[in-house]
């Protein structure tokens, strides 16, 4: 069933697929249009190319032994409509094609042809037919007669003068033909140059929107979806897939479009210059476009492996790098090490295998082709002694089968790319439509005013996977301004608490109410206005300590800025290094310490004016000195606004106004320090433990405690 399914779905999608990149490529149709008439302008250039070296040798290089027809100077109306006319010695001259049949005899008219032995030409009358070298016997009364094939012809000995005067006009048309030549090249050149650029300008325009959109789908997306994707495979997406679409729009379809122009051009001029020669020439270009296939099909499959390998080999190295703090602590660079060379190895492996089948099928291909020619110079050359074909043709023939390998080898090389770009597009795609899971809901509307602080949990129920409870039936209220402490074992769902505030999840039973008001129903833009979190780990952005707390939020003023930083004890450092708030921060940088980080993830916190401030283990990597500092400074921040705390140490929650104890996704016990520790229970055990663990790292290290991380 499963099979018959993806066939019935691969066709439609394969559709979808086309009219959605379709849909994007629209708004360019005319740059697309104007690419495929220059790509039909640069076939006919290389086309021409070798047409005019067969007109330069079959007209001109080769046209002194074609036959003539000659009349006597001032009857040139004779000949009117044969050619163009040559006058030597008082005489006017056609030539004909080499193959011509005489013409029905014309009073004046009369048949000539200049015939070359050793370094001797002889004009004769007559057209000579036979296929041996003439003999050539000497008149007493002057001039010669030719005989060959039981015929002979009267003829007179041409001097190196009149020979050059039957002459002149072919050197006259090299210059023309080399200079035609070079127009084409030339023009050749231009365009393709042209429309290089205005595909690029094409297919850059088009992916630089789709990656736009791209980007902007994917700051919407929510949480769970980044609980499903790796970082890695995301930026392997944004930029990979799109590299292979835009592949597709700035070259592919185009240049298909002139492949095929390409292939039917060479088709028709062979057919018309010569059917014999275009059927010997038909006889290889089957097995060489079968080959070509064949060919490109294996390496297909190889770059497919090698792709897929270097996306994983990707995810990896993007996870390892962003990981590596872990990878150390835990000495665990010796494994991830094996694990790289693992992929490193197979992607070695992936390369020299394309490699391998390239320089096996490459001199085959090369050879099949040479085997044409050699076939066409064999065959050809035959007919060209027979005077049935001419040596121009054999050579242009030449030509253009050589010419005709270019476009097979990349319509099979095109096959490849569209299929890469279309499961790049699939996966864009995909991606696009993946519908963020939290959106706002047709009913929300904004918060008015002031926001007063007031959370309150009522029964909640919620899974990050389907049937496994990591909040089972929490429910609490935190009154506007009050400080609330949340404490419990990892894992008992703290954390999760503070993402559903946030609305980076939906619960699945239950209301989260802020102000009385379902967080559903409130715009999420607007929720998140009003709270500001912080976090253990604190992500810096590239760019400057200012940057880094505004988050190029422009109405925060450089008032506000500083203040922030003196609220959190930072503005002494921020004054202290170079740039000051200009100072940059990462990669080409200053790099901060732990506490540094945490402490303006603080100032990031409060420049924010958030009504409600929420912070998440916050403190954990603060020693203790910095942490007095902190104490100080969340007593001003927390004051008038509604603050949750999560904390380890259980002295930095000693004065919430409320304390939650989280016990395995369930509230355990509630209530203030006091109480807490009269109840004896749970709270209390945490407190004497740590109380004792104080003590002895007091006593025994009394460094480590401030060193520890
Ligand atoms: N993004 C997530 N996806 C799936 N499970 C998660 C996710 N985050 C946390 N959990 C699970 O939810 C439970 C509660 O985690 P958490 O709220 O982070 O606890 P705490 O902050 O109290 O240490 C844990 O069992 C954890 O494994
Ligand atoms: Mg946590």
């Amino acid at each position: 069933m499963n099979i018959h399914q993806e066939r019935m779905r691969v066709p439609i999608k394969d559709s979808q697929l086309l009219s959605r990149l379709l849909a994007y490529a629209k708004p360019y149709w005319k740059m697309v249009l104007l690419g495929i008439v220059l790509a039909f302008l640069i076939v006919l250039t290389d086309l021409a190319r070798p047409y005019l070296l067969k007109v330069a040798i079959d007209d001109h290089i080769g046209a002194l032994h074609k036959p003539m027809l000659a009349v006597d100077a001032g009857r040139e109306d004779l000949l009117a409509g044969r050619g163009s006319i040559l006058e030597v010695d008082g005489k006017a001259y056609v030539r004909l094609p080499a193959d011509a049949a005489p013409p029905p005899e014309k009073e004046g008219v009369a048949q000539r042809q200049i015939v070359e032995i050793g370094d001797d030409a002889y004009l004769i009358e007559g057209w000579l037919k036979g296929k041996e070298t003439p003999a050539v016997t000497e008149n007493p009364a002057g001039g010669v007669t030719l005989a060959s094939g039981g015929q002979s012809y009267a003829g007179t000995l041409l001097s190196p003068e009149q020979t050059e005067a039957f002459r002149k006009e072919d050197r006259g048309s090299f210059v023309t033909i080399g200079l035609a030549f070079l127009a084409v090249v030339a023009a050749g050149s231009l365009l393709t140059y042209v429309q290089g650029n205005l595909l690029q300008y094409t297919g850059q325009s088009i992916i630089f929107n789709i990656r736009q959109q791209l980007f902007n789908h994917l700051t919407k997306l929510s949480m769970s979806y980044y609980d499903r994707n790796p970082a890695g495979r995301i930026v392997v997406r944004v930029t990979q897939d799109t590299e292979a679409l835009n592949q597709l729009y700035s070259q592919v379809v185009v240049n298909l479009v002139k492949d095929v122009i390409v292939l039917i051009g060479i088709l028709v001029i062979m057919l018309q210059m010569s059917v014999k020669l275009s059927l010997l020439a038909f006889a290889v270009l089957p097995v060489l476009a079968f080959m070509t296939f064949w060919y490109r099909s294996i390496i297909r499959e190889g770059q497919r492996k090698a792709r897929l390998i270097l996306s994983r080999l990707n995810s990896f190295l993007a996870e390892n790098l962003s990981g590596i703090r872990i990878t150390q602590l835990f000495i665990r660079e010796q494994r991830q090490v094996e694990q790289f060379d693992e992929l490193n190895h197979s992607y070695y492996r992936a390369g020299m295998f394309t490699s391998t089948v390239n320089s096996i099928f490459q001199p085959a291909i090369g050879f099949l082709g040479n085997l044409a020619i050699a076939l066409l110079i064999w065959y050809g050359g035959i007919h060209v002694i027979d005077g049935t074909i001419t040596f121009g043709i054999v050579f242009a023939f030449t030509q253009y089968i050589r010419q005709f390998f270019q476009p097979l080898l990349s319509l099979a090389e095109k096959y490849n790319q569209i299929q890469t770009a279309m499961v790049g597009a699939e996966r864009i795609f995909e991606m696009l439509d993946e519908k963020p899971g939290i959106v706002d809901s047709p009913m929300a509307r904004p918060l008015q005013g002031e926001t007063r602080g007031e959370i309150e949990f009522d029964h909640v129920w919620f899974a990050y996977n389907e049937g496994e409870w990591v909040l089972k039936d929490v429910s609490f209220k935190i009154e506007p301004g009050q400080t609330i402490a949340f404490v419990g074992a990892t894992g008992a769902g703290k954390s999760s608490i503070i993402q559903l505030i946030n609305r980076f999840y939906d619960i699945q039973q239950g209301s989260i109410r802020l102000d009385g008001v379902d967080i559903r129903e409130i715009p999420l833009d607007d929720l998140r206005r009003r709270i500001s979190v912080v976090q253990q780990d604190v992500f810096l952005f590239t760019g400057d300590i200012a940057s880094n707390i505004r988050l190029n939020n422009e109405d925060i003023s450089d008032r506000e800025l500083q203040e922030a930083a003196r609220m959190v004890h930072l503005d002494e450092f921020i004054r202290s290094q170079p740039d000051g708030f200009a100072t940059r921060l990462g990669e080409r940088g200053i790099t901060l310490s732990l506490g540094q980080r945490q402490l303006l993830s603080f100032a990031r916190a409060i420049a924010f004016k958030p009504q409600i401030l929420i912070l998440d283990e916050a403190t954990s990597n603060i020693d203790t000195e910095t942490e007095l500092v902190v104490q100080d400074a969340l007593q001003s921040i927390s004051k008038g606004r509604t603050t949750v705390i999560v904390a380890h140490r259980l002295s930095t929650i000693q004065h919430a106004d409320q304390i939650i104890v989280m016990h395995k996704g369930k509230v355990r016990e509630m209530g203030n320090h006091y109480q807490l520790l009269a109840r004896k229970g749970y709270y209390h055990r945490l407190f004497e433990l740590q109380y004792k663990e104080q003590a002895r790292a007091q006593s025994t290290a009394p460094h480590a405690q401030s060193t520890a991380r």
